[in-house]
């Protein structure tokens, strides 16, 4: 046995010798200090992480029994749902996981805002975790489109065609992104190789430079604090503990509770009743036959408003240009949030009732515009007018951020405590 043993530790060494993974291993685990006060919050990093591996996982497994093509698509899910052993469970594992990506990666961004977790030093770890937001978002729409059922092909002509509205460029540029004179199946065949190669190449690579950007300045903490600034005599922040054994530990308890909760919904209410597999796409694509209401996945219907909501032509350009400007503005715009928050504290703990009292509203706001973008945009809503509280909505959600640099800056603050606090 212990033979054995020498024999690995001597594999281990050689290895070593010519590519430093012990060097690697400490760096980012067993001599990684992070702080000691992470709370709920900080399991939606590893969450993400999780969810990554299950989509990589299933994906490659769907691969196996897809077909790409418009005559075979739907027909091969049907397949994978009916007949293929346990089919039904990795495309739900699959399809149910996009959904479970973006609620884990909408509260681990939120956990950004609540602790300011964007601020000096992090800037870097911030835009690459928005990058990579961008490309999930991209990978979710084209993922979308390949069961090829009413909502994929109708989803996809919305979207496609808003690139028909930039001036001058605009008909050309949907005719490229189509590849046809209409989304057909020669859209389904690239869209197919994005979402299987190029988009989850570019998603990892981004994966592996937001935590190296993050390990290159540590993490911050639900105070807010930055921990290397007070160390012991060894060099060691004192509000630090090695990432391994304490926090692989820690998070093994958040995975169980999320796997729980995630196959609970695989097994119980896959499609969540419409919201994360409309009930349009179990019917297949006709280009003939428009659904009488079109509207994204829950994870994009926020956007979806926005888009909607501006209804005006401005200098000539008709409102569906300005509508997609504000949606991809409405993205766009959480870039900079690093350089629009002026606040001389990080967490929200230590910041003042403005800043609370705006993150409540922009919360609201969100999630009210995630649900009128899933309603028909006619009619009303709590007694107003449904457009005009898009409209609203959509200027409340901007003045979040254009408001930022005065709200934080005038804003009285509270003293932040010296060590981490709530242990
Ligand atoms: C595939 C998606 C993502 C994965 C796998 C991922 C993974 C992680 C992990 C493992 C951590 C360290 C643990 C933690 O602090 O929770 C982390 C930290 C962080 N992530 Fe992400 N992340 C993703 C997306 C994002 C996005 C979309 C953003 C924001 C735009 C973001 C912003 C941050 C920030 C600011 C931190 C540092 C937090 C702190 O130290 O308080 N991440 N991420």
């Amino acid at each position: 046995m212990s033979k054995a043993i020498d024999l690995l530790l001597d594999v281990r060494d050689w290895i070593d010798d010519r590519l430093p993974i012990m060097r690697a291993w400490d760096t980012h685990m067993g001599k990684y200090y992070a702080p000691k006060n992470f709370n709920f919050w900080y399991f939606f990093g590893v969450l993400s992480l999780v969810v990554l591996v299950n989509q990589l996982l299933t994906g490659v497994w769907l691969t196996m029994m897809y077909e790409p093509s418009a005559e075979r698509a739907f027909a091969s899910v049907e397949y994978i749902m009916r007949d293929v052993d346990y089919g039904w469970l990795i495309r739900y594992m699959h399809s149910t996981g996009a959904s479970a990506f973006f609620a884990v990666v909408y509260l681990h961004m939120f956990r950004g805002i609540l602790y300011g977790s964007y601020k000096k030093p992090r800037e870097l770890v911030w835009v690459f975790g928005m990058l990579i937001y961008v490309a999930l978002m991209a990978e979710g729409f084209l993922g979308y489109v390949l069961p090829w059922g009413q909502m994929s092909y109708w989803g996809a002509q919305v979207i496609v065609s808003l690139f028909g509205a930039i001036p001058i460029i605009g008909e050309d540029l949907v005719q490229w992104i189509r590849g046809d004179y209409l989304i057909s199946g020669i859209t389904l065949n690239r869209f197919f190789a994005l979402h299987v190669v190029a988009v989850p190449i570019v998603l990892l690579g981004l994966v592996v430079l937001h935590l190296l950007a993050l390990h290159e300045v540590g993490s911050n903490n639900p105070d807010g604090i930055e921990i290397k600034e007070n160390k012991d005599e060894n060099g060691i922040p004192k509000d630090g503990v090695p990432f391994h054994p304490y926090y692989t530990v820690h998070d093994l308890v958040g995975v169980s509770v999320f796997l729980f909760v995630f196959c609970s919904i695989i097994f119980f209410a896959p499609e969540m009743g419409g919201y994360f597999i409309e009930h349009a796409n179990f019917e297949e694509a006709n280009s003939l036959k428009t659904p009488e209401h079109i509207a994204p996945v829950w994870y994009y219907t926020p956007y979806y408003a926005m888009l909607r909501a501006v209804t005006i032509p401005f200098f000539g350009l008709d409102a569906k240009f300005w509508g997609f400007v504000v949606m991809a503005g409405a993205v766009a715009i959480l870039f900079v949030l690093p350089w629009l928050d002026r606040s001389p504290v990080k967490s929200w703990r230590y910041k003042g009732r403005l800043t609370k009292a705006a993150i409540f509203i922009f919360v609201a706001t969100f999630l009210t515009l995630g649900y009128l973008g899933a309603i028909p945009a006619s009619g009303t809503f709590l007694g107003v007018d449904r457009a005009k509280m898009a409209a609203i909505l959509t200027i409340v959600y901007f003045a979040f951020f254009l408001l930022m640099p005065i709200y934080t800056k005038i804003e009285k603050t509270h003293a932040v405590p010296e060590r981490v606090t709530g242990l």
